[in-house]
């Protein structure tokens, strides 16, 4: 789905970013701009800009920045159509409507017509526990230590007795039996006709990242069998692709992911103040549930059970995580059997010492297959080590598998040049490797790449931008000095393309410059750019400065060209020659700076 610019700017431009952040962060006005606690790391004092005339955040501290609309993307994760249908909602702005299947739209009606079921569905059993008829499900769950509070948080609920309760209630609301099945609330038969599918147990609302309720696990309160019963697969619900607790545990602000088995376990682990807690739904773990873990972190601790089928999910779980770029941790829990009776028993204290010491994956998994293993005996320790060597094959760089030999070398006293030759072996097997042909390593991370890059000229390039969008009267000036091409920086180059553009149409917008950025970090970086603080100093200071930093840039690009080799013509010859004589009286260039305002 595509929308014009025109609208997206105008969906932007109908919501100012200090109403819609205040929402969000307490923000307080400081001179121009607006400072609040920066809801994308922990500090203290306040490092998060909202900027009102340019309508961008920007944090001092962690470097996070963008738009309106990358905030709501950054804070809800949503998508950018996602972020846009909330904004044009806010202000009330109508988006155009997309090209739809008949089909299409009828399948996207029924979803919706699912969700608003489940909610009624789930606002009742809310009601039913907090009543007369509930008081065996509250009975249950204080027992369990949950707290009123935590209860409510969780929507938790029950369903009474009867079995038809639900169906009848549904059907008083005027929902149709085929949409009330559809939810995978009931089920029919020829002799009952429609009935509960939920009865007599507590009931846990499964809702997804967005706060939708797509589903629900219903606990026997006590020993029946099966303990957990939950919705079917339906439109809406899907348990490869949705985690218990995400729509929480988005919202923390710790930088790992806790993933769990249980509903229990996730809802005792908020409750403790580890509000990073999620679960799968009843199922293992699928490289889709990696991929969505994926959007929100890079570490995740594996708190599963602490029985054979606990180490078994955490085996299985591992690779997923590796192939998803995610690093993994496991979580020792011993002797306790989940997270939820370990804190009930040892406490959050000695819980968060346990997620400190987490285990990284691969010595975890040294230590579950060491155990397969006599390693007093010859024989055995060298298949132990022959396996060890065919996982370290599997890693995907060379600098993973160098840092794991060497933690293997160092932990079972062997030697590194035997265990190279080990794994070495299995990379060349054919067929064993994963990415056997394509010998290239990852790409480097654009952050990566950075450091490597000359930083004094960088930031030349930065303040430039900076200064052109502060300054219109630098931007005539050098404009007349460097084009974008002169930027060696690609991304300052597709900036300083973006900026130059605008100010010949003569709108200089700054937040619609990041919209053209689609990486998230270029869009914080672009942020950074345009809201930089601009260092105190004399007029004449900056415009030497100015100066200075237009010269590092001309040099650069002079220097790139002569790089390049042969001038083809002789056109290019005089522009070049031409360019080094600007050089030369760059000293010259004239800088209006506009009336004296109290920054500078
Ligand atoms: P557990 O059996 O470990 O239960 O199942 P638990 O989370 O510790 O629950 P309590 O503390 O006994 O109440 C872990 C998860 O597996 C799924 C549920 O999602 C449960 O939270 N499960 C378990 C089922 O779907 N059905 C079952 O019958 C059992
Ligand atoms: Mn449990």
């Amino acid at each position: 789905m595509y929308y014009p610019d025109s609208v997206i700017e105008d969906v932007r431009a109908s919501n100012d970013i200090v109403d819609v952040i205040s929402a969000y962060v307490k923000l307080q006005k400081k001179g121009g701009s607006y400072f609040g606690l920066c809801p994308f790391h922990n500090e203290k004092t306040p490092s998060f800009s909202v900027s009102p005339s340019k309508q961008m955040y920007y944090c001092f501290g962690c470097g996070e920045g963008g738009n309106v609309l990358t905030f709501l993307m950054k804070y809800e994760n949503y998508t950018f159509q996602e972020a846009l249908q909330v904004l044009a909602d806010r202000a009330g702005i109508k988006l155009p409507e997309q090209e739809e299947s008949p089909e299409a739209k009828r399948e996207k009606d029924l979803r919706q017509s699912i969700l608003e079921v489940n909610k009624m569905a789930a606002s009742y059993y809310y009601y039913l526990l907090r009543g007369e008829s509930g008081k065996t499900g509250m009975d249950y769950l204080r027992g369990r230590g949950l707290s009123e509070e935590t209860m409510h948080q969780f929507g938790l609920g029950y369903a009474g007795r009867g079995g038809t309760n639900l169906v009848k209630y549904l059907r008083s609301k005027g929902i149709s039996d085929s949409l009330i099945r559809e939810a995978g609330l009931a089920n029919a038969d020829e002799k009952r006709g429609m009935y509960d599918k939920f009865w007599n147990r507590v009931i846990f609302p499964i809702m997804d990242a967005n706060n939708r309720v797509i589903g629900f696990g219903g606990r026997v309160m006590g020993d029946g069998k099966p303990k957990y019963l939950n919705s079917p697969e339906t439109k809406v619900f899907d348990k490869s692709r949705n985690l218990y607790g995400l729509n929480f545990a988005k919202r923390s602000k710790e930088k790992t992911l806790i993933v769990c088995e249980g509903y229990m376990d996730v809802i005792a682990m908020h409750e403790a103040g580890f509000t990073n807690a999620v679960a799968s739904l009843g199922t293992a773990l699928t490289s889709r549930h990696a991929a969505l873990l994926r959007r929100y972190t890079e570490d995740v601790i594996l708190s599963y059970d602490s029985d054979e089928a606990g180490v078994k999910a955490a085996l299985r779980a591992i690779p997923l995580m590796r192939e998803a770029g995610i690093r993994a941790r496991v979580l020792n829990l011993k002797p306790c059997k989940d997270p939820d009776e370990f804190i009930r028993k040892m406490g959050a204290d000695a819980f968060r010492e346990r997620l400190d010491a987490a285990e990284g994956s691969f010595s975890f998994e040294l230590s579950v297959m060491e155990k397969q293993y006599v390693l007093t005996d010859p024989a055995q320790r060298t298949e132990f080590l022959r396996q060890v060597s065919k996982k370290i094959a599997d890693f995907d760089t060379e600098v993973e598998r160098e840092s794991y030999m060497q933690a293997v070398s160092v932990r079972y006293n062997t030697s590194m040049d035997g265990l190279r030759q080990m794994v070495t072996r299995y990379l060349m097997t054919p067929g064993d490797r994963r990415d056997a042909g394509q010998s290239e390593e990852r790409p480097v991370s654009p952050a990566g790449r950075k450091k490597n890059r000359d930083e004094g000229l960088l930031s030349a390039q930065r303040m430039i931008l900076t200064w052109m969008s502060e300054f219109p009267g630098f931007y005539k000036s050098a404009s007349a000095y460097i084009t974008p091409m002169d930027f060696p920086d690609p991304f300052c180059r597709k900036a300083a393309g973006l900026l130059y553009e605008q100010y010949e149409s003569g709108k200089v917008d700054p937040a619609a410059i990041v919209d053209r950025f689609t990486d998230p970090e270029e869009q914080s970086m672009a942020a950074g750019i345009f809201q930089a603080d601009l260092p105190a100093g004399s007029r004449e200071e900056l415009r030497g400065a100015m100066r200075e930093a237009v010269r590092r840039v001309m040099e650069a690009s002079l220097a790139a060209q002569e790089e390049d080799g042969v001038v083809v013509d002789l056109a290019s010859l005089q522009q070049q020659i031409e360019r080094k004589r600007r050089l030369d009286d760059l000293g010259k260039m004239q800088i209006d700076l506009g009336p004296e305002t109290d920054q500078g």
